[in-house]
């Protein structure tokens, strides 16, 4: 399938990613339907995507032309059979091993023969999910970041079969409706993005376990620091500008010191044991009590939309 001849998207799950996905399609001009269990859930995904575009509207970057526009392009349905005529399916249903498996076996017997299936699982194995699938040239792990309607990233994810066929045509659709694709080569845990974010947070709980630094100073230090450069510059390109012999001297002693740990930490652990989970319980590092939380989200948004007005233009 070449992307050119991709017009309709199926999306299965109208959850948290897929009403979003569904959203970023049809604003582009695909005709996309969505599948879920039940009327109810597609009932959720409605007032997602209205919510969603409420925003973008209300941030000039949507127009309520082009909001309405788009929805007249989605369709509803709890029947997987509403897959057969669609040309790209990105599954977005819960994260079960067994039932993305079992769901994909039954969409393979619907879709039609050269449809390309893509699953945005967080991080269980391509190769796994897409086990009782017969071919599997066409299936790809296609990782949308949270929330997808913002964020640009999408992480194309290569299981042994895959085809070059399928991710260069995923590459065209990505570029098309305005996003960044990478292509993680192997299928592995974290892909690239979470394995970044995760050395990251594996470091910052260790400056903090060891009393090197507060939470509130390594949060701004990256802010402020490393952070600020890296909406502009990749780690491989900091390092080109500030001189690989510099940073093999600064690995020579520093690589030594940095955390290892091959599992949670102790503090992790803790705030586990006393359900200390951020935003959503009230207290995490940092407490959210009194609509703390709501106030914490407000700001993160509003910033994410200054970041993306700024790739708008630029
Ligand atoms: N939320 C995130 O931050 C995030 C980010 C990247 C990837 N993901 C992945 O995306 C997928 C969906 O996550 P989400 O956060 O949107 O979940 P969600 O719970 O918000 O939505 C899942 C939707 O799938 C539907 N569903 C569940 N089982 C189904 C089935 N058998 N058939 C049809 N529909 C079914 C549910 O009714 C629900 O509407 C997961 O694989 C998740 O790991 C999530």
């Amino acid at each position: 399938m070449k992307a050119e001849d991709i017009k309709k998207i199926g999306v299965a799950g109208g959850g948290t990613m897929g009403s979003g996905i569904a959203q970023i399609f049809a604003q582009n001009g695909y005709d996309v339907v969505v599948v879920d269990l039940a009327e109810k859930f597609l009932e959720n995904t409605k007032r997602i995507i209205h919510l969603n575009q409420k925003t973008l509207i209300n941030e000039g970057l949507l127009t309520e032309k082009e909001a309405q526009d788009a929805l007249k392009h989605i369709s509803f349905s709890t029947e997987k059979k509403a897959f057969k005529d669609a040309d790209l399916i990105i599954e977005a249903i819960i994260e079960k091993m067994g039932i993305k498996q079992d769901y994909w076996a039954e969409v393979e017997s619907i879709a039609k023969n050269d449809c390309i299936f893509a699953t945005n699982t967080s991080g269980l194995s391509i190769n796994g999910i897409s086990e009782k699938v017969i071919n599997k040239k066409r299936f790809i792990g296609m990782h949308w970041w949270n929330p997808p309607h913002i964020i640009p990233l999408i992480e194309l994810i290569k299981a042994d079969e895959t085809s070059e066929e399928t991710v260069e045509t995923l590459q065209q659709i990505v570029d098309k409706i305005g996003k960044e694709s990478v292509v993680v080569l192997k299928d592995v845990n974290g892909f690239i993005g979470n394995r970044i974010q995760f050395a990251v947070y594996r470091e910052a709980l260790k400056i903090v376990e060891e009393g090197i630094a507060t939470v509130e100073d390594v949060d701004k230090a990256m802010k402020y620091g490393p952070g600020f450069r890296y909406p502009v510059l990749g780690p491989f390109e900091t390092a080109d500008l500030g001189g690989l012999d510099t940073f093999y001297y600064i690995s020579s002693y520093l690589f030594n010191e940095l955390s290892a740990e091959k599992n949670p930490t102790k503090l992790q652990q803790e705030l586990m044991d006393n359900s200390v989970f951020g935003v959503k319980s009230g207290k995490g590092w940092y407490d959210y009590s009194d609509g703390k939380g709501d106030e914490a989200m407000a700001r993160r948004d509003e910033n994410f939309y200054k970041m993306l007005k700024h790739i708008h233009n630029s």
